[in-house]
């Protein structure tokens, strides 16, 4: 072939492979996942437990949809090759069957390599065939996770490819999650294998130091997320007691102010209305869904007081006050930095309350690890 015409092979061929999800994901995806509370200890009657939670404590209402199965499920491969699931999921399909007629989306998990984080089978080499084998069962979320100790960018845009290939030969739409702990600058590639989302990390743990070195560190990277390709914070640890109240509630909103994926990572079979509140709150659901798709950032800092911004599709800018310190204090957000001159309406969206206008700024005193979520409009 002619140089030239290489390149046009190359060049069409991404445009008209398109990513397997490309429809998926407008929003960033919102459901739960296993490993955070249960790690591989997961099964069929756990799964089953957690749909009807889902639907009977009001998530599903507030936007949950996918109930996401990590490492752990995997059995041995039958002598075609077909992997199949471990003793605790008798039937993959008729779990899907269970979750989808809850109306919820039901999502797994595997590796490109030989061997899952966990140890169990991963894909390596099965990739068409275990697609196929997922679509069967009626998946509609995959989680794949790198597990190997090493990577160069080129293999994983192999590997990844790969399987957005696969996922897309079987018709079915599948999200794709690219779990590789950020490295090689995955958020500038990730779209190009198919990714609806790539964490942007190494692994969440339900202590705040953790959280708000994930969460605050997310900063510079919201020009590669927008709908359809979101960059992934990893899940949600609220409601799994290792943090504050307060520290749950900047998790919370961090995650939503950086359009985040909110995937609760939590035991949806017995939470306090506490946690419940903080994962259903509507108006700050609201801010992690809208349909603008924008992360947003970071606009002042002052040692530990962090100020960051999300602009918002009906012109309004999110703006949450976060106090990084041990000791409440006052924070504010002066207007010109949020593009507004003169006086502004704000709403507490914790709170659920009109807080009146506003000249030029707003202070609030913030508890300690604490954050005020609030939502300004120009008048
Ligand atoms: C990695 C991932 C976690 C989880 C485990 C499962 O550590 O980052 O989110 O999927 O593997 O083994």
């Amino acid at each position: 072939m002619k140089k030239g015409l290489v390149w046009v092979v190359i060049i069409s061929s991404f445009i008209t492979l398109p990513a397997a999800g490309q429809n998926l994901a407008a929003t960033p995806p919102m459901g739960w996942n296993s490993w955070n509370h249960y790690g591989p200890n997961i099964d069929d009657k756990t799964v089953r437990a957690t749909a009807d939670a889902m639907v009977a404590t009001g998530m599903k209402a507030a936007g949950y949809v996918y109930i996401n199965i990590d490492d752990g499920w995997q059995g041995t491969r039958d002598a075609k090759g077909v992997l199949r699931p471990n003793d605790r999921f008798p039937d993959m399909k008729a779990l899907a069957d269970y979750v989808h007629s809850k109306g919820l989306k039901l999502g797994i998990y595997s590796s490109p390599g030989p061997k899952t984080c966990a140890g169990y089978e991963g894909s390596l080499n099965h990739e068409e065939q275990d697609a196929r084998t997922f679509a069967e069962w009626g998946m509609d979320y995959l989680k794949y996770d790198w597990c190997q100790s090493s990577g160069t960018r080129s293999e994983m845009l192999v590997a990844y490819t790969k399987m957005r290939d696969a996922l897309k030969k079987t018709g079915r739409p599948i999200v794709f999650s690219l779990c590789q702990y950020g490295w090689n600058k995955v958020w500038e590639w990730g779209e190009s294998v198919g990714g609806n989302l790539w964490r942007t990390t190494g692994d969440i743990r339900d202590e705040y130091r953790v959280m708000a070195e994930i969460g605050f560190n997310q900063n510079g990277l919201e020009k590669f997320a927008g709908p359809g390709h979101w960059n992934d914070p990893d899940m949600l640890e609220v409601g799994n007691g290792g943090m504050t109240e307060d520290e749950y509630r900047t998790h919370m909103s961090l995650w939503a102010i950086l359009a985040a994926p909110l995937i609760a990572g939590n035991d949806l079979t017995s939470m306090t209305p506490y946690t419940v509140e903080l994962l259903t709150n509507p108006e700050v659901l609201a801010v992690d869904q809208d349909p603008l798709g924008k992360q947003g950032y970071r606009i002042a800092q002052e040692g530990p007081f962090e100020v960051w911004m999300k602009p918002m599709a009906d012109g309004s800018k999110v703006v949450g006050l976060f106090n990084r310190q041990r000791t409440t204090e006052q924070i504010t957000v002066e207007f010109a930095k949020l593009g507004i001159d003169g006086e502004a309406t704000v709403r507490d969206l914790w709170l659920k309350k009109d807080l009146g206008t506003f000249k030029g700024k707003y202070s609030a005193h913030v508890p300690r690890h604490g954050v005020v979520l609030v939502r300004v409009k120009s008048k």
